[in-house]
C-alpha cells in the first residue's frame, strides 16, 4: 500500500525531503534556547554581568529567528509536498476510474468514488503533511531535550524518563480505543454521500412523490451514525489532554521540589532548574504531538486503503496484445453465450444465446422487463465480457478488437442516457469533436431532432443543463440517437431509445434509418411492437433465453408470447401493456 501511494509523490520528492530537514533544524534551534536562558540567569543575572547578558541575549535572538525561519520553510515545503501529493493522487484515481469497466463501476458505488476522491484524499493530504513535519520533529525534539536535560543534571532528568514512559503507555491505550472508531467512520461517509447524492440527483422525483420526510429521515440516520462514532472517538481523544496536563504538572512539582533541594545543596543553579523545566515541557509536548500524529495516521490508514483500492482496480476488459483496428462489417454472431454479472455466481442472466445477425440487417428485440435485453446488447460493444461462449462482430471475437475501435463502430444509445451540460452542438460533437455543423444537422434530421432544435430560440447553440433537465424525455432520446449516429457506426444499438418518442416520429426515425444508413446493422430494443414490426427479424426474449426469432408474420403465427403482446397492444388501441380483452 505504501509503495502504491509513494509512487505518486513524484515531482514533490525534493519538497518531501527538505521539509523534515527544516523541521529538524528548527527543533535544534529551539532546544538551544532554554540552554542559553540558563546561561543568562546564572552567569549574567546572578553574577551581575551585563555584557554576558547582551551577548547571550543577541545569540538567543539569532537562534530564535533561525528557528522561526526553519519553521516557516518547513511549513511551506510541507504544504507544497502534501497538496502536490494529493493532486497527483486525485488525478491518478480519476484517470483510473476512466478506464473502469462497467463491472468495476458496479463494484464501487458512485457515492463511494466521490468520497474517495474528496474526503479520503484530503485525509491523506493532512496525514502526509503531518508526517513530514511532526513525525521527524517530535522524536528529534524529544531526544534533543532529553540529551540536554541529562547533560545538565542526570538525576533530575530521570524524572522525565519515568514520566515519558508512563504517559506513553496511557496514550497508546487511548489511541488504540479511538483508532477503532475512526476506521468505522469512513464507510459511514459513503452512506451519507449516497443519501445526499441520491436525493439531490433525484430531487424532482422525491418532490413528485412527496417523499421529502422519508429522505430527510434517511439523511438524518446517516449523519447520526457519523455523529455517534465521532462522539465515541473524541471521548477517547479528549482524555489525552487531562492525562498530559496531570503528567506535566506532576513533573513540574517533582522537579521543583527535587531541584530546590539541590539548589540548597549547591549542586544545581537556578538557571539550570529553569531550563530543565522548559525541557520538561518540550519533551511532554512532543510526546503529545506524536500521539496526535498517530491518531491522524490511523485515520488515514482507512483512507489510504480506500484510495489504493481505486488505484489498483484493474479493468477486467483489457485490450489484447495485438488488437485489431478495423471492424470488417456489421455482422454479429452470438456463439452459445452464457453471461452472469458476477463471475462467481451461478445465476446467469443470459443462457445459451446462439444467433447470427447479418450486416445491414434490422433486428428488433422484444421481451418483458428484466428479460435481459439490455444485458444481451451490452455484450456486443463489450461493456461486459461473456462468461462462456463468444460474441463476434465483423467475424472476429470482440475480445480481439481494440476497445476504442470496437466502441466507435458499435454505437449504443444506452437505456439510461445522459446529456452533459453544454450546448446542443457540444453534446453532439462529444463523440467526435471535429464534426462539421452540416454533418450534425444531417444526423439530427435522421433522428428527427432537427424539428425541435430549430424551433428553439438559439437553435444548435441552445444550452443544455446538467443531465439534460431542460429538454423533454423524447427530445433527449432523439439527441442521444443523433449523437450515436455521428460516429458513423457499423452497428447501431438503440436500447429502448424511442420509448418517450411519439409513435409517428418513431416511425419516421425508423424509415430514415432504412433509407439513409442501409448498411448499418440496427438493433432496436423496444416495448412497442410497432417499433419493431418492420424489422427484418425480431428476437423475443424471456428470462434470459431466446424464446423465438422470426419476422413479424412468422412470430404472430408461431410465437405465443409475441402474439399475446401484439394483441394486448392492438386491441388496447395503443401502446398500453394491457392483456387482450382487459381494455
Ligand atoms: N449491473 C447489473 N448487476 C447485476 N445484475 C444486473 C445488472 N444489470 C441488470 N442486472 C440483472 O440482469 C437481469 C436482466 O436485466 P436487463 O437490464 O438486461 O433486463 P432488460 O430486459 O433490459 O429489462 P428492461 O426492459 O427493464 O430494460 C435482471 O434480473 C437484472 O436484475
Ligand atoms: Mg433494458
Amino acid at each position: 500500500m505504501i509503495k502504491t501511494l509513494a509512487a505518486y509523490i513524484k515531482e514533490y520528492k525534493k519538497a518531501s525531503i527538505i521539509t523534515p530537514v527544516f523541521m529538524i533544524l528548527e527543533v535544534i534551534f529551539e532546544t538551544l534556547i532554554p540552554f542559553l536562558m540558563a546561561s543568562i540567569i546564572d552567569d549574567g543575572v546572578e553574577a551581575g554581568n551585563m555584557r554576558h547578558i547582551y551577548l547571550v541575549g543577541a545569540c538567543m535572538i539569532a537562534v530564535a529567528f533561525s528557528g522561526l525561519f526553519c519553521g516557516v520553510m518547513g511549513g511551506k515545503f510541507g504544504a507544497r509536498a502534501s497538496t502536490g501529493f494529493a493532486r497527483n493522487l486525485r488525478q491518478a484515481m480519476f484517470d483510473n476510474i476512466q478506464t473502469f469497466s462497467f463491472a468495476s463501476l458496479d463494484k464501487f458505488s458512485t457515492a463511494g468514488l466521490v468520497t474517495r476522491l474528496t474526503t479520503d484524499v484530503t485525509n491523506m493530504q493532512m496525514a502526509y503533511q503531518m508526517m513530514l513535519r511532526m513525525c521527524f520533529r517530535a522524536p528529534v525534539s524529544m531526544i534533543c531535550a532529553m540529551a540536554m536535560a541529562f547533560m545538565i543534571n542526570a538525576e533530575l532528568a530521570s524524572v522525565y524518563l519515568a514520566a515519558v514512559v508512563l504517559l506513553g503507555i496511557v496514550l497508546v491505550f487511548i489511541i488504540r480505543g479511538a483508532m477503532k472508531y475512526f476506521q468505522e467512520a469512513f464507510p459511514k461517509y459513503d452512506e451519507l454521500n449516497a443519501s445526499v447524492q441520491e436525493n439531490v440527483g433525484a430531487i424532482r422525483v422525491v418532490k413528485a412523490y412527496v417523499r421529502e420526510d422519508y429522505e430527510t429521515k434517511k439523511l438524518k440516520k446517516a449523519s447520526q451514525g457519523i455523529y455517534d462514532i465521532f462522539i465515541k472517538a473524541e471521548k477517547q481523544v479528549v482524555l489525552n489532554m487531562p492525562v498530559m496536563q496531570f503528567t506535566v504538572y506532576s513533573c513540574i512539582l517533582l522537579l521543583s521540589w527535587l531541584g530546590a533541594k539541590q539548589i540548597v545543596h549547591n549542586t544545581l543553579t537556578t538557571g539550570e532548574l529553569m531550563s530543565l523545566l522548559a525541557y520538561c515541557m518540550n519533551i511532554l509536548m512532543s510526546l503529545m504531538m506524536l500521539s496526535m500524529v498517530f491518531v491522524m495516521m490511523s485515520m488515514s490508514i482507512a483512507s489510504a486503503r480506500r484510495i489504493c483500492e481505486v488505484l489498483e482496480e484493474k479493468s477486467d476488459l483489457t485490450n489484447p496484445a495485438k488488437p485489431l483496428y478495423e471492424v470488417a462489417d456489421g455482422g454479429i454472431e452470438f456463439q452459445h453465450v452464457r453471461f452472469a454479472y458476477h463471475k462467481d455466481s451461478d445465476e446467469a442472466v443470459l443462457h445459451d444465446i446462439d444467433i447470427q445477425i447479418l450486416p445491414g440487417e434490422t433486428i428488433g428485440i422484444i421481451g418483458g422487463t428484466g428479460s435481459a435485453k439490455t444485458s444481451l446488447v451490452n455484450l456486443i460493444s463489450r461493456l461486459y465480457d461473456v462468461t462462456e461462449g463468444a460474441v463476434l462482430v465483423g467475424g472476429r471475437d470482440v475480445r480481439e478488437y481494440d476497445l476504442e475501435t470496437l466502441r466507435n463502430q458499435v454505437a449504443v444509445v444506452l437505456q439510461k442516457n445522459v446529456l452533459f451540460s453544454g450546448t446542443i452542438l457540444e453534446n453532439l460533437r462529444w463523440g467526435n469533436a471535429e464534426t462539421t455543423l452540416e454533418e450534425c444537422k444531417r444526423v439530427c434530421r435522421l433522428a428527427c431532432a432537427d424539428e425541435f432544435i430549430e424551433k428553439m430560440p438559439e437553435g444548435y447553440d441552445t444550452y443544455i443543463e446538467q443531465g439534460g433537465s431542460n429538454v423533454s424525455g423524447g427530445q433527449k432520446q432523439r439527441l442521444c440517437i443523433a449523437r450515436a449516429l455521428l460516429k458513423k457506426p457499423k452497428v447501431l444499438i438503440l436500447d429502448d431509445s424511442t420509448s418517450a418518442v411519439d409513435t409517428a416520429t418513431d416511425g419516421k426515425i425508423r424509415k430514415a434509418f432504412a433509407q439513409e444508413i442501409p448498411d448499418t446493422t440496427k438493433i432496436i430494443i423496444a416495448q412497442r411492437i410497432s417499433s419493431v414490426q418492420n424489422a427484418d427479424r425480431i428476437i423475443v426474449m424471456e428470462d434470459g433465453y431466446i424464446n423465438g426469432v422470426g419476422t413479424h408474420e412468422e412470430l404472430l403465427a408461431g410465437n405465443e408470447i409475441y402474439r399475446e403482446v401484439y394483441e394486448s397492444q392492438t386491441s388496447g388501441g395503443g401502446d398500453f401493456d394491457e392483456k387482450a380483452g382487459e381494455a
